[in-house]
């Protein structure tokens, strides 16, 4: 995004944002100086996290094919982030034409450039924030596109880094849980602490402080427990590279953790 163009109303262009800071270093342009300057300054600790990026984007959209091709038909992609290509709803309308997605986001800089993209049917984007999970189900387009008696994929890629362990984020996935049909898959993808190179701690904490909110990084066993009451697939709670074993991908020094829990 170029800074001559006129800054959408509602979006601060003066304060870092991930999604767009995120969106720079997956290469796209949805982006200002401020969040340019930031992830600049944490690329140049972890030069590895474009790497990164791209694995957990690979591996979220081969999960959600995966569950398409088991017959799943509704997708709820919640911290979204802006649209990248190829997206969730590609993916899975090449399997189920009539599949639905939802994306939901607190940034409005998503919602804006998802509305700019959207003209699939059974595809919606919402401005809501994960720590409300009563105000998501509320939502009309939600209730429109979702039938929470059959099986859905909710994805929360690269989010809950994001949220402080005072926000629950164990109760959250719980409360996201409760609500789906048996069936029901939930993806969880997250910043860990032990599974990184023995630098790559001190690395995340200085990076935390370039963030535009808290960021909890958190131990594998710590991120294994948002899975309870999850039937978790196998390889289970793995680094995100490692999830989809016929990859090569190259090994990074922080890691982000990735898994897959079934709803029985
Ligand atoms: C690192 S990006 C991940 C984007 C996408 N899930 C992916 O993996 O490609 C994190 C996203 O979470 C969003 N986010 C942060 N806090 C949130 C919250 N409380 N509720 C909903 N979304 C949130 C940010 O705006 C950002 O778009």
């Amino acid at each position: 995004m170029s800074e001559s163009q006129v800054v959408p109303e509602g979006i601060d262009a003066t304060q870092m944002s991930h999604a767009r800071a995120y969106n720079y270093v997956l290469g796209g342009d949805v982006n200002y100086e401020i969040d340019r300057v930031g992830a600049g300054q944490v690329m140049a600790l972890a030069p590895d996290l474009p790497v990164l990026g791209k694995a957990q984007r690979n591996f979220l959209l081969r999960v959600a094919e995966m569950c398409a091709r088991q017959g799943i038909k509704q997708f709820l992609d919640i911290g979204a982030g802006i649209p990248t290509s190829p997206s969730v709803h590609d993916t899975v309308k090449a399997v189920h034409p009539d599949a639905r997605v939802v994306y939901s986001d607190s940034d409005p800089i998503v919602l804006i450039h998802n509305n700019a993209l959207m003209d699939a049917d059974g595809v919606a984007c919402i401005q809501a924030d994960v720590r409300d999970p009563d105000g998501f189900f509320a939502n009309p387009q939600v209730r429109a596109l979702v039938n929470l008696d059959e099986p859905a994929l909710v994805i929360f890629a690269g989010l809950f880094h994001l949220i402080t362990d005072e926000e629950d984020p164990a109760g959250l996935v719980a409360n996201y849980r409760d609500r789906l049909a048996p069936g029901s898959h939930l993806l969880i993808s997250q910043f860990c602490t032990d599974t990184s190179d023995p630098g790559a701690k001190a690395k995340l904490e200085e990076i935390s402080k370039y963030s535009a909110a808290p960021m909890c990084f958190r131990l594998k066993s710590e991120i294994e427990r948002f899975f309870d009451g999850l039937e978790v697939l196998p390889p289970g709670v793995v680094n995100v590279q490692d999830w989809w074993s016929d990859e090569e991908t190259p090994e990074t020094m922080l890691q982000v953790v990735a898994g897959v829990g079934r709803k029985v």
